[in-house]
C-alpha cells in the first residue's frame, strides 16, 4: 500500500468508504475490506454506521494501530454547542479511544469556522483525534482554517474524480503541507461508462475503475475513498498499485474535468472554487 504523508502524519492511499453501508451489511463489508488489505476506514456521524464500523474492524481481528480510522462531525452538533460530547459518542460506536483523522464535515455556514476548528482542536488536544482536517472547504477556507489551527489541520477532503478539477485546493494542499482525500473518487460509478477511461484501461489491463483510483493516488499527497458492498469489487479497487500511468495518460484523464462535472452539491455548500 502506497502511504502518503504530511506533517509527519502517515496515511494509506487507498482507503474504503463507507456511505451507505449500514448495520450487518457495513459490519461485514468493513470486515471483507480489512481481510483484503485495506488499512483505512472512513466514517461519519451523519452516515449512521459508526457502530457497525467499529464493529467490522474489531471482528477483522485487526489490531486498532494497523488502522487509519476518520470520522467527521456533523453540523448540529457545532451548532448545539455539543461537538466535545459527540467525539465522545463516535468513539464508543467505533469501540476506541482515538480516531485517525477527525473532520469538520462541511464548513456548515451557521457555523464559524473558526469555532468549528476550535472544536476539532480540542478533541485532538484531549488525545481523542491523532489529527484534524476538514471536509468540502474551498481553498480560501482551507487557508482560515490553517491560521486558525496554528498549521494543525492536515486534510481536506472532497469531491475529485476525473470529472471535477479541485486545482484550487490541490495547491493549497500542497503549499500547506496538507494531503487531499478524493471522495466520489470514482463519481459514484459513472467512470465504468467512460470511453477515455475504458481505452486507457486496456492498456494496462486495468478497468476504468482502477485507472481512476490509480490517477487519483499517483497525484503528489491524494488518497483516495471508494466505496463498494460487493466484494469482487472491493478487492478489483485495491488492485492498482502494480501498475502506473504514463504521463500522457495522467494529462488525458486530466483533460475529462468539465464545469458541471460535481456531483455532490446541497444547498449549504460554499461558493465552490472553479470546477474545471
Ligand atoms: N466528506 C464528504 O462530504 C463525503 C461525501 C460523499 C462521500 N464521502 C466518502 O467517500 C466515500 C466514497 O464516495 P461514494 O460512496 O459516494 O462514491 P464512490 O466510491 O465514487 O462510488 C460508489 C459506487 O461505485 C460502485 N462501485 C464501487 N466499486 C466498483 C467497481 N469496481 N465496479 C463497479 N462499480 C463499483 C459502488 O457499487 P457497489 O457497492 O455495488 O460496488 C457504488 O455504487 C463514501 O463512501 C464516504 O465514505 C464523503
Amino acid at each position: 500500500m502506497k502511504m502518503i504523508s504530511a506533517k509527519g502524519a502517515s496515511i494509506p492511499a487507498l482507503g474504503f468508504g463507507t456511505y451507505k453501508l449500514m448495520d450487518e451489511e457495513c459490519t461485514k463489508c468493513v470486515d471483507f475490506a480489512i481481510g483484503a488489505g485495506y488499512t483505512h476506514i472512513d466514517t461519519a456521524q451523519i452516515y449512521e454506521n459508526e457502530a457497525a464500523v467499529g464493529q467490522g474492524i474489531k471482528n477483522s481481528g485487526i489490531a486498532r494501530d494497523k488502522i487509519f480510522l476518520t470520522t467527521k462531525i456533523w453540523r448540529n452538533e457545532f451548532s448545539g454547542g455539543t461537538a466535545a460530547k459527540s467525539v465522545d459518542e463516535s468513539l464508543k460506536k467505533l469501540q476506541t479511544d482515538y480516531v485517525d483523522l477527525l473532520l469538520v464535515h462541511w464548513p456548515f455556514p451557521e457555523c464559524s469556522i473558526e469555532q468549528m476548528v476550535e472544536d476539532v482542536m480540542k478533541a485532538q488536544e484531549a488525545g481523542k483525534a491523532r489529527e484534524i482536517g476538514v471536509s468540502n472547504f474551498t481553498a480560501a477556507q482551507m487557508d482560515v482554517a490553517t491560521k486558525i489551527s496554528n498549521g494543525k489541520v492536515v486534510c481536506n477532503q472532497v469531491e475529485y474524480h476525473p470529472y471535477i478539477s479541485q486545482k484550487p485546493v490541490l495547491d493549497a494542499a500542497k503549499k500547506a503541507d496538507m494531503f487531499v482525500t478524493a471522495y466520489c473518487p470514482i463519481a459514484r460509478g459513472n467512470v465504468f461508462k467512460d470511453s477515455k477511461l475504458k481505452e486507457i484501461g486496456l492498456k494496462y489491463g486495468k478497468n476504468a475503475g482502477q485507472v481512476t483510483l490509480r490517477w487519483l493516488t499517483q497525484q503528489d499527497n491524494v488518497a483516495a475513498i471508494p466505496k463498494s458492498a460487493t466484494k469482487e469489487n472491493i478487492i478489483t479497487n485495491l488492485n492498482i498499485f502494480d501498475f502506473k500511468l504514463s504521463a500522457d495518460d495522467m494529462a488525458a484523464i486530466h483533460a475529462l474535468a468539465k464545469p458541471d462535472g460535481r456531483l455532490i452539491d446541497p444547498e449549504f455548500s460554499p461558493k465552490w472554487d472553479m470546477a474545471a
